[in-house]
Parts: structure tokens; sequence; C-alpha cells
């Protein structure tokens, strides 16, 4: 259990997790990272923890540069429990260390951690830095990106951001940096989570990107995933991409559960039409493939067209899951369809035109199939 030194003073302290599967209900099937670092300088800084199963993992890799106790400033960026879960235990082994935190993640750790609660903390917000002796480090409050009480903090005189969720990738591997990995890997990453975490606060973003423009980065330092240092523009550009239309003009997701095939017919006839229009449409069988996969691939797509049999006068509880699931990233200004076969009742496409409406989306006109017949 090495630290990885990742600039001269500067080391990455954290944990791999190769076995997570679900993650707050999001599927990662490529693990995840809990990203820790420690900056040595007059003072020792740690900028967040690890999930608090990995404790012990993170102790050993800061122990294998310094002793635990040498530590002076403990960095909270966020509150939830992957960044916050070894706070308590090294607060307690620390006791002299000081806890920098945002007001709403004062809050939240006291609430989450017994052992902070009678333990002061320092407040900081947006333009606040501190001396660690020769090193200043910056704090840029960066609400519901991805927790009201989020803030990322900038190492001035390396050009290091450590940025927290922002940037993120839900990857695990032996490899610590995006050059290591790849662009195409990394932005395939980086749109999975954006897809799935970052999506429904475009706004905050953008205002995020703000923020930071006036500064230069050699590395973002996020807290799940590879770190940047070859892609930074790539992978700011992207996030600016996403948190403005974010769309590709010719791409469509037709997302879709069949009790006996006819909606999934209905789905393929949909995807030729669309081929004749020059949109490309991916099949997504919701069937088949968890919600945060199939969300992954609806993060660039215009059309967003969903389809269900009638099944118990309602949709599929797949059909339903992804409904729920959609409302709630909130991707903005998609062109939507609802389509579906049914035996009696066909109650399927009026549930998802319904909720597709409700989400302010242009549609397009309903199809229904009562068996295999496509009503006019
Ligand atoms: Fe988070
Ligand atoms: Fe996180």
């Amino acid at each position: 259990m090495e630290a990885v030194k990742i600039k001269e003073n500067i080391y990455w302290v954290g944990a791999i997790d190769y076995d997570v599967r679900i993650f707050h209900g999001y599927e990662t099937p490529q693990g995840t990272t809990y990203n820790a670092y420690l900056i040595l300088d007059e003072q020792v800084t740690l900028i967040d923890t690890v999930k608090a199963p990995f404790t012990n993992e993170m102790i050993k890799r800061i122990e294998s540069v310094i002793p635990l106790d040498k530590i002076d400033n403990l960095i909270s960026n966020h509150v939830e429990p992957d960044h916050s879960g070894a706070l308590s235990e090294l607060a307690l082994r620390c006791l002299n260390a000081k806890i920098y935190t945002s007001p709403n993640g004062q809050k939240g750790l006291k609430a989450y951690y017994r052992a902070l609660q009678g333990r002061p903390m320092e407040v900081v917000k947006t333009g606040d830095s501190i001396s660690t002796g020769s090193y200043s480090l910056q704090f840029v409050l960066m609400p519901m990106v991805h927790w009201p009480d989020s803030m990322a903090t900038y190492l001035v005189e390396e050009k290091v951001l450590f940025s927290n969720d922002a940037f993120g990738q839900h990857l695990a591997c032996p490899e610590r940096y995006d050059d290591e990995i790849g662009l195409e890997r990394l932005l395939e990453r980086a749109g999975d989570y954006y897809a799935n975490i970052v999506l429904p606060f475009g706004i905050q973003v953008n205002k995020l990107i703000g923020d930071i423009s006036g500064l230069t980065f050699e590395m973002i330092c996020p807290s799940h995933g590879v770190i940047l240092r070859q892609y930074i523009a790539e992978v700011a550009e992207k996030y600016a991409f996403w948190a403005g239309d974010g769309v590709q003009e010719d791409k469509a997701v037709i997302a879709y559960d069949t009790m006996w095939g006819a909606t999934r017919l209905m789905a393929e006839k949909i995807a030729a039409e669309l081929k004749e229009e020059g949109i490309k449409a991916e099949l997504l069988n919701l069937g088949r493939m968890h919600v945060s996969e199939a969300m992954k691939h609806t993060l660039e797509a215009k059309y967003i067209f969903i389809g269900s049999s009638t099944l118990n006068r309602g949709v599929m509880h797949t059909v339903a899951a992804f409904l729920s699931y959609l409302k709630g990233l909130n991707p903005k200004k998609r062109i939507g369809m609802a389509f579906g076969a049914y035996g009696w009742s066909g109650e399927s496409v009026g549930i998802i035109e319904e909720a597709l409406t409700s989400m302010g989306y242009e549609m397009r006109p309903a199809r229904k199939a009562q068996w295999w017949v496509e009503e006019e």
C-alpha cells in the first residue's frame, strides 16, 4: 500500500475499489476509485478521504510518506460518504488537525459523524485561501456539483485543481493518469459519470467553469478515476458541451421493453424511418440493460423515444424505472415520442407520453399497435 507521487510534494493516497457494482443505484461495471491527496509543506494537508471500508488502506498509503499524526489540515471538499467516510477516524487520530469545509459541509459532517459533532471546523467560501508554508490553497464552492456542500481546492503554486466529483469517472484501474488510459476510454467513462451524476446540474457546472476560468491547470485531480494532465482541455470542453445543449442533432435513442416482441418490432421500424431522415438511432432494450447504462447512451441524444407494451394497465416495470430515472436526471430540450403494443386496454403509451410531455419535450405523434397491427 504505497502512496503514488504525482508531483513534487503531492501524493495520491486513495483507494481502488475493483468490486463495487452499484453506486447509489448507478451501476459501475468498471468499479471506481476514491481519491485522496496528500500535500507536503511546512504544514501537511490531506484533501478528502475514502469510503469507510478503505480507511486502513488510505492510512497505510499516508504512512508510506509521513506519520499520520503529522497531518495539520484535513480538507473535506464533499460530505458524501465516499469521500468523508474515513474523516472521523482520521480526525480522532490527528487531534490537532484543522478541518476545512464549506458552510454546508460543516452541517453535513456534523450530522453524519457523531465523532465530529464537538470538533471545531474552519468554514471557508469561494475566494478564501490558506497558506501551508510555501503553498497556498484556494477554495471554490461548487454547490450541487454534486451536493450543496461540494467545493474544489486549488493549489496555486503547482497549478493543481482538486475538483472532487467534477471531472470524475467511475473506473478502477492500475493507471492513475488520463494519458495512460487514452482519450477514448477517458471520455466514455467521464460521459457515463456525467450522465448519471452531474446531468441535472448544468447551470452549476457552467458557474464552476466560469469561476475557474481564470486559473491555469497542470493537473486536475478528481475524487474518482484517473488524474487529468494530458486531456484537461478535452474534458473541460466536453463538460461545457454537456452543460449547455449537449446533444448530437442526428442521434436518437429508442428505449423500450417488450412482452412478446411487438413493441420491439415497432422500435425497429421507427429506427429504420429515422435512418431515412439521416438520424442514427440506438435501440436500448431496457429489459436487458441497467437504467444507468441506458442513460449513458441517452446523454447526447437529441431524440428520446420510449416504448412499452401495456402490462397490467401500465408500463413494464423496467420502463417505469427508466422514466423515473430520466425525470430525475432531467436532460433538457429533447424531442420525444411514446410508442407501444397492447392487447386490450393500451394504457402504456399514454403514460409515457405524459411523462415526456411533463419534461417539456417537443413530442412527435405517439404510436400504438394492437397485437401486431399499428394504428393509424
Ligand atoms: Fe458526490
Ligand atoms: Fe463521489
